[in-house]
């Protein structure tokens, strides 16, 4: 059997989209709320959805909407107001915290808005940082963060400090990191943020087929040209799901392989 970008396929999932399968990621009457009772923010109110296996969905809305509560949300990062997450069928806030934690590094790989790479650690060091609870030979560890930068296109810059490269590599590097562990489920806020065009093409290009490998992904963005990569497009507009739209273009796996090298 091959494998995509280097991994193993039994590491990218369960399989691409199919109908007999659970949905690998379940929200239910979803509501988050901030704040004090005399200056409450409804951030989400009630949001529903199922994605399946291998879907790739793109969250879009106006600036304060809730997507990066959403995502935070789906990241186990932040129990939600009411309502539940269900992955792959596990209820991840009827986990106690630790559990939870361990459910996180384990299943889930997140690329932030800002990288939150640490400087003083090379970007290959940096790539290691989630395998560093894993029982594996440094040598493994070593080499399967290489083999993630490589998979994103800056394994050359492997020993450059964050400071030293650009934007768009940091931000590689930051994806490199969320794929090391070989997650389940990925999530991005704003991948393509602070990338120039060509840059941002390539990483929505490797997020596609990813999910096309069977890893679920999803991904916040402004930007109608990176949605257009998604199958699916989740629309919030003050807290709420307004519209779920499948796309024309659904993922396919790439001939060729990565192209965002
Ligand atoms: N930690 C917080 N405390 C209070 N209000 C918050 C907090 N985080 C977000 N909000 C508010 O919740 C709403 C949704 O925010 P957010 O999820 O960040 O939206 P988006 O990512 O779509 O811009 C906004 O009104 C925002 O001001
Ligand atoms: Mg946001």
């Amino acid at each position: 059997m091959t494998s995509l970008n280097g991994f193993p396929p039994e590491t990218l999932g369960t399989g691409k989209p199919d109908s007999r399968e659970p949905p690998m990621i379940e929200a239910q009457g979803l509501s988050k709320e901030y704040g004090r009772p005399e200056a409450r923010v409804q951030a989400l109110k009630n949001v529903d959805f199922r994605l399946e296996p291998g879907e790739f969905a793109a969250i879009m809305g106006p600036s304060g909407s809730g997507k990066s509560t959403l995502l935070s949300l789906l990241g186990a990062l932040s129990a939600p107001s009411a309502g539940r997450v269900l992955i792959d069928g596990v209820d991840v806030y009827g986990l106690g915290s630790d559990t939870r934690a361990d459910f996180r590094l384990g299943r889930l790989g997140f690329v932030f808005q800002q990288f939150h790479l640490a400087p003083y650690l090379n970007l290959l060091e940096n790539v290691m940082l989630p395998l560093a609870v894993r029982k594996m030979e440094s040598k493994e560890k070593r080499a399967r963060a290489l083999d993630a930068l490589a998979r994103v296109g800056v394994d050359h810059l492997a020993n450059r400090l964050p400071d030293e490269v650009s934007g768009g590599e940091q931000e590689r590097a930051a994806m490199a990191r969320a794929l090391v562990n070989r997650p389940t489920v990925l999530l991005a806020d704003e991948p393509t943020g602070n990338l120039d065009q060509a840059n941002g093409e390539k990483v929505m290009n490797l997020l596609a087929e990813l999910a096309a490998g069977g890893m679920t992904v999803v991904m916040v963005t402004h930007s109608a040209s990176s949605a257009r990569f998604a199958g699916r497009i989740l629309h919030l507009a003050d807290g709420r799901l307004v519209a779920d739209e499948k796309t024309a273009v659904q993922p396919e796996k790439e001939q060729g392989g990565c192209q965002a090298a």
